[in-house]
Parts: structure tokens; sequence; C-alpha cells
């Protein structure tokens, strides 16, 4: 069965994830991070795109000692299983998402990624192999289902993201609004890609809930046609 999907992203008022530099900017304060940890805690997998591993490095690691001790408590691994989506394999050998945190790691290449490559990334990680050129994500999904997460927290970047939506693949999407403009016409958005040219292809959203939170909001939208759970 394929996982529930929710999308976690930060974005500054102006709908920016990131300044045209593309580096990790901090846009939330520390109720959000506390939030996102427990988010990331509750999961069974969290994924992100290539793009953002090789922006930010992230660890994706559960931060707090007691949401990690609560999980081995509960017969789970340290950390949910972390993903990367990578075509052709190119996960740095040194990026921290590979050593940090115990647990397991998966990266999902295509099947035009060079074995040299996945030779390398297998010391450390799970090669699911889906699509030809890119990533299946759909097939992707069914994998990682059979793996056992049934709920995949996805922490972007814009790419992977817009492809996840326009594949109908996601439930929920919960963007945290910070109280800055960061502008700039290419600066990532929570769903670039290709984008959608025509209004019946529009992903349709119902409004969940709205809290107040630091300086900012935090919105969580329903996918429509899509499941949810509260
Ligand atoms: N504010 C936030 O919450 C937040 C969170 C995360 C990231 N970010 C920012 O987002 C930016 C990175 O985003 P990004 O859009 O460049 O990268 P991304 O979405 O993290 O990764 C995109 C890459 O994934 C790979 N991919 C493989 N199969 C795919 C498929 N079926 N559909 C889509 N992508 C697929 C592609 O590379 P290959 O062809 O090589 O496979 C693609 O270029 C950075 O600036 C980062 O700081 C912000």
């Amino acid at each position: 069965m394929r996982p529930y999907v929710y999308v976690n992203v930060a974005m500054s008022a102006d709908g920016k994830i990131s300044t045209t530099a593309r580096k990790q900017v901090r846009i939330s304060g520390k109720e959000d991070f506390q939030r996102v940890d427990r988010l990331r805690a509750e999961s069974d997998g969290i994924m992100v795109g290539i793009g953002t591993v090789l922006s930010d490095n992230p660890s994706l690691t559960i931060k707090s000692d007691e949401l990690k001790k609560r999980r081995l408590h509960e017969g789970k691994d340290e950390n949910p299983v972390r993903i990367v989506v990578d075509s052709h394999a190119r996960t740095p050998p040194d990026a921290d998402i590979l050593h940090r945190g115990a647990g397991r790691r998966i990266i999902a290449v295509s099947r035009s990624a060079r074995s040299e490559k996945i030779a390398t990334l297998e010391r450390k990680a799970e090669i699911l192999v889906a699509g030809d050129n890119e990533v299946d994500l759909a097939a992707l999904m069914d994998q990682i289902g059979e793996r056992g997460v049934e709920r995949l927290m996805v922490e972007g970047g814009g790419t992977l993201i817009y492809s996840l939506f326009a594949q109908g693949l996601v439930n929920e999407f919960c963007t945290y609004v910070g109280n800055l403009v960061i502008g700039g016409g290419s600066a990532p958005t929570p769903a670039d890609g290709a984008g959608f040219m025509l209004e019946k292809h529009f992903v349709r959203l119902e409004l969940k809930q709205v809290v107040p939170m630091d300086s900012g909001v935090l919105i969580r939208w329903k996918v429509k046609g899509g499941g949810f759970t509260s």
C-alpha cells in the first residue's frame, strides 16, 4: 500500500522557500522547529529530492532526545527511514544524511544511474530502482509502502513537491509562512517544476487549520480527492 504523504515546508510571506542562491535560510522560529521535530518523530519516512541534499546537506534527524527515546520505546528506529530521490545517484558519499543519526536510509535511483556510484552509496543506504531516466515516484511509493512506510513526510524541495502533486501523490500540504520577504524571480517556491498550464489541472485544496505560530502562521491543507488524517 502507498504511504499517506504530507508535505511540510517553510516559506516567506512572498512564497519563497529559499533565496536565488538556493541555500538554506531560517524562515520559522522555535515553536515551528519543535512542531517539525514532532512531525518527523510521528513519521515512518522522511523524503527529500537530491536538489535539497546538494543545497542544504540536511541530516533530517530528530533533534529532541525525548522524542528519540519515545520512538525507541515503541520499538522503532531512533529516526524514520530517510529517503533521497536521486535519479543519477548524485548523493555525495559524505552527505550528512548518510552519516548523521541512527536509522535506515534509502536512495531512490533510476535505471540510468551508474553502477559504480550505486556501489559506493550501497555501503550506507538501501538502493531502490524505479523509472528509466528519472525516479518513477508512484512506483517508489509502492516500494517504500512495502517496506513499512505508512506515514511519509516530504520536506522539499519545490521540484520534487511539484512532481508529487502532479502525480496525485500528496494527501496533505502544510506550509509555515514566516514574517519575511525573500524575493527573487528564480528563488524556489513550494511547488516549482513545469507548473500546470490548464485550470483543470490545478491541484485543489481544502483548508483544514490555520495556527498563528512564532511570528508567522501555519496553514494545513487537505488535497481534495486525497485521504486526510487529522
Ligand atoms: N524552506 C524549506 O522548507 C525548504 C525545504 C527543502 C528545500 N528547500 C530549498 O529548496 C531548494 C532545493 O529544491 P530543488 O527544487 O532544487 O530540489 P529538490 O526538489 O530537492 O530535488 C529535485 C531533484 O530531484 C530529482 N528527481 C528525481 N526524480 C524526480 C521526479 N520524478 N520528480 C522531481 N524530481 C525528481 C531531480 O534530480 P535528478 O534528475 O538528478 O534525479 C530533481 O532535480 C533549495 O534551495 C533548498 O534550500 C527549502
